[in-house]
């Protein structure tokens, strides 16, 4: 064997060896137990030719450690340069649910009413004419009633039309004294306009009690008005009339939009009209086996969306049934 040659070859090995797997090749090669040179060193007779063989492994194993460091060194580098993070790239970006303004509005009407000790109902969308008409002293002819202003399922279902079906359920259920607090959706044969929607949500309120006067209905709403649009709200009456309740009334707010100023949305009035209301008409009591000699009521329904809209200055119904991403995200 031409030692000389063993070791220029081996050390050519190791130099072209390019990854750490192809250089721990070169050493199985070049030192392992099967090699040339450790054949040849087991081999060995003379002193000599033992210092030389002796040398070129030492040279060797020196050669192949270094060419080890070059490469890991090497595959270092290319992961720091190719998996770099770019910590300036703009991140993925999550979008976060928010609660429709509905469901918003509708929790601050509910925690109101909570806070008044009224009881909050969930009640059926699916009503009977005997339930949305009937038991609420609508009359016969009561254009209501009718075809082309109610979603009839068939003859005797329907989607109710309001929310004050749930006055007659409650107190059908309970005794007096009665607070409860009613909110849903109800459903109307409208076209859609700016302000008019088939479809909306409606809170409904009810006490029943001994000696409940129009005061009282008025203080409730006030306070109810002034949670929902601050502090310096007035509320005020205008008589008008509904089948179950007398005296009947629709409250006005003062416009929050304007501070009574006058604008658009309250028609320069400085007034917004909020719903229904009134005390609770003796007829319906007695429908329900209530004695109307003994107990008294008040009874109100206002529109959520329209307490909504003046919340947040949005001035059509549309937005809330059309769920646009980009509007909805704003609340
Ligand atoms: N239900 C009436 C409406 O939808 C509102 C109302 C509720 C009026 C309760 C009086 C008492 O217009």
């Amino acid at each position: 064997m031409d030692a000389a040659a063993l070791e220029r070859e081996g050390l050519a090995a190791v130099a072209s060896a390019a990854t750490p797997e192809e250089l721990d090749g070169v050493r199985v090669e070049y030192l392992g137990r099967k090699s040339t040179l450790k054949l040849a060193l087991r081999d060995v007779r003379d002193r000599e030719s033992g210092l030389e063989l002796n040398a070129i492994r030492e040279r060797l194993e020196e050669a192949v450690e270094a060419r080890e460091d070059e490469l890991r060194s090497a595959v270092l580098d290319r992961r720091l340069t190719e998996e770099v993070l770019d910590v300036t790239l703009p991140g993925e970006e999550r979008h976060l649910g928010t609660l429709h303004p509905t469901t918003l509005t509708r929790r601050v009407i509910e925690d109101a009413f909570l806070g008044l000790g009224y009881e909050v109902i969930d009640d059926r969308e699916v009503e009977t004419v005997h339930y949305n008409f009937d038991q609420l002293a609508f009359g016969p002819a009561h254009p209501s009633r009718s075809h082309r202003d109610t979603f009839f399922l068939d003859p005797e279902r329907l989607l109710r039309t309001e929310t004050s079906p749930s006055q007659i359920h409650v107190m059908e259920a309970k005794k007096p004294p009665i607070y409860m607090v009613s909110l849903g959706r109800v459903y109307r044969r409208d076209e859609i306009t700016a302000t008019r929607f088939p479809i909306f949500h409606q809170f409904e309120g009810l006490a029943v009690d001994r000696n409940i006067t129009l005061a009282d209905l008025k203080g409730t709403l006030l306070h109810v008005m002034r949670t929902l649009f601050g502090e310096h709200r007035q509320v005020r009456f205008r008589t008008h009339y509904f089948p179950f309740t007398e005296p009947s009334l629709e409250p006005d707010v003062s416009c929050p939009i304007c501070e009574m100023e006058g604008c658009r949305t309250c028609k320069y009035t400085g007034w917004i009209e909020l719903g229904g209301a009134g005390m609770v008409d003796p007829r319906v009591f007695s429908n329900v086996g209530i004695d109307p000699e003994e107990w008294t009521g008040f009874a109100f329904g206002c529109g959520i969306e329209r307490a909504a809209q003046l919340r947040h200055g949005i001035p059509e119904i549309r937005p809330f049934w059309e769920n646009d991403l980009r509007v909805l995200r704003q609340f």
